[in-house]
């Protein structure tokens, strides 16, 4: 049996892509960090392989790492093919139809933990995805608690939209969403085609609505936003799920609040998408300090995402004719190879020569160092895909956003941002729509705008910020509300797990 300083008191669950493995790995640290709390981060063998090589750059004793038994092969999927990077859309639907086999695995890491220990972890937190964790979890006497790498709104737009299908029961491009007011009307326009074509009977369908069904009967939900910033988004949440909701965020790569200039998720992240910047950090940033204060603007569309071949020409046309500077992270565009050198013949000719020149613009291929050019004073607009990683960065550095939105829950954070919080308006949605160089000059020049709408973006921006910060404050006689959250998480696991003990003696009786 293993010394008590040994044991794991939680084991984590999270999604097979980047977008879950960054958050939860800074999950556990922060677990770790608050209470000492040791913590197993369980996973597939390649997923597990990226953890351990990022751990080695920054050793913390407090996190282990399982392997839980995946052959991809096994599941109509290419050999060695475990994360939803660099997998086809129509590949991506098998891993998470495949990741449900991945309860045998876990449930059998969960009883030799139990074995080892004696006793079974405080709790599993597992991924929205993850329904079945839940179960599994209570089976072996642990607390179940799901965790959603999403901001409450989002959160609440996805499990609601899966579960109930509203669209589908209208012929209008509008209509409501069960949970929210009445007022507050979507679009189709905001769903991705997967969940658009949805009707209960196809493959997302059938996957989604049993695990977030399933995530719905665990005991509570931690959550990576702020309360203060979403007050509406989480108060529908908690009052959809009938359950406890913890928002212990920004997981953001600490010490985020101060300008460091190499951050351990950038690291991480760096060696998810095994690229190295083509153009340094510290080049981005001498580069701003050339320009005015918050006069730049920032574009990166997520690092999963890329636009069309006459999207890329319409953007440049209207930033050159805009005359407003930017830092620009490109990629080749839809149809070709993401990871392939990116061609000058895909942008206006001499564009980038005369960006160059003219000091307007920075291309970076592929890769910057998002946070921390967020963070320098003379960045003023994010032109965004809305991620909810990428939408924190901006807010807790108070950058105002202009939204192209992509995949998953991203018209959901764009819709908070525009609709809730005033800091965004947005540029266009989706890779169908088409966009003109006179649109994305007529935006730009209105959100770089200083004064009227573009100025009371920045005011409310710089709001949102300075709640972020106050959030993550951690004095012993002040402390800031994810803090706080994060405590009271943590009291509610221990009493819930006597809770269980009592049972499970009386139950021996
Ligand atoms: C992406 O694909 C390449 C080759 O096709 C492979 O070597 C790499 O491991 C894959 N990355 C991930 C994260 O699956
Ligand atoms: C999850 O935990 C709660 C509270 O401990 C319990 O009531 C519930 O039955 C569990 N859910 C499942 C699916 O076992
Ligand atoms: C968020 O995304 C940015 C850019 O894509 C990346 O640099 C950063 O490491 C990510 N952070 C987290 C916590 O996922
Ligand atoms: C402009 O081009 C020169 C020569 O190719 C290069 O050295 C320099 O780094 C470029 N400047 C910017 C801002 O891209």
């Amino acid at each position: 049996m293993v010394s008590a300083d040994e044991y794991i008191k939680i084991v984590i669950l999270p999604f097979m892509g980047h977008g879950h493995l960054i958050p939860f790995l800074a999950l556990a640290k922060e677990i770790h960090h608050q209470t000492g709390f040791n913590v197993a981060i369980a996973n597939t063998p390649l997923n597990i392989q990226y953890l351990r090589s990022t751990l080695r750059h920054d050793p913390n004793p407090g996190i282990r790492l399982f392997e839980l038994r995946f052959t991809s092969s096994d599941h109509g999927l290419p050999p060695n093919t475990e994360n939803t990077e660099n997998l086809t859309l129509d590949l991506i639907s098998k891993l998470f139809s495949s990741s449900v086999y991945l309860r045998t695995p876990f449930h059998n890491a969960l009883l030799e933990i139990v074995k080892q220990q004696g006793r079974p972890p405080v709790c599993v937190i597992s991924d929205v995805f993850f329904g079945w964790a839940v179960d599994v979890a209570n089976s072996v006497g642990t607390v179940n608690i799901t965790f959603s790498t999403g901001g409450g709104y989002g959160t609440m737009a996805y499990v609601s939209l899966w579960l109930n299908l509203p669209h589908r029961k209208t012929d209008s491009d509008e209509f409501n969403v069960p949970g929210f007011p009445e007022i507050c009307k979507f679009h189709v326009s905001q769903l991705h085609r997967f969940l658009r074509n949805a009707d209960g009977n196809d493959l997302w369908s059938r996957f989604m609505q049993p695990q977030i069904s399933g995530s719905l009967r665990s005991f509570g939900w931690l959550c990576n936003t702020v309360e203060e910033i979403e007050p509406f988004g989480l108060d529908l949440l908690r009052k959809y799920i009938k359950s406890p909701v913890w928002p212990i965020g920004p997981l953001l790569p600490k010490p985020w609040v101060t300008k460091s200039l190499s951050s351990n998720c950038d690291s991480l992240y760096r060696q998810l998408a095994g690229k190295e910047p083509e153009i340094s950090p510290e080049k981005c940033l001498q580069w701003l300090d050339m320009h005015g204060h918050d006069s730049v603007l920032y574009i990166s569309i997520g690092s999963q995402n890329t636009i069309s071949p006459s999207h890329i020409m319409e953007l440049a046309i209207g930033l050159e004719n805009s005359g407003k500077p930017f830092i620009w992270v490109i990629r080749p565009p839809l149809g070709f190879d993401l990871k392939a050198e990116f061609r000058s013949e895909w942008l206006p000719q001499g564009f980038e020569d005369r960006m160059n020149k003219s000091n307007k613009g920075l291309l970076v291929k592929n890769w910057a160092s998002q946070l921390e050019i967020l963070s320098h004073k003379s960045t003023g607009a994010f032109l965004s895909h809305c991620g909810w990683n990428s939408t924190l960065e901006s807010l807790s550095q108070g950058v105002k956003i202009i939204g192209w939105l992509m995949v998953a829950e991203q018209a959901y954070n764009s819709k908070m941002l525009v609709e809730e919080m005033g800091v965004a308006v947005e540029l266009t949605r989706g890779i169908q729509s088409s966009i003109s160089s006179e649109h994305v000059k007529k935006v730009t020049e209105m959100v770089m705008d200083k004064e009227g709408k573009g100025g009371d973006m920045k005011k409310k921006a710089e709001e949102i910020a300075e709640h972020i910060k106050a959030a993550v404050k951690d004095e012993l006689d002040d402390k800031g509300s994810s803090i706080k959250a994060l405590d009271d998480f943590v009291s509610s696991i221990k009493t819930r797990k006597q809770d269980l003990y009592v049972v499970s003696a009386r139950n021996e009786l």
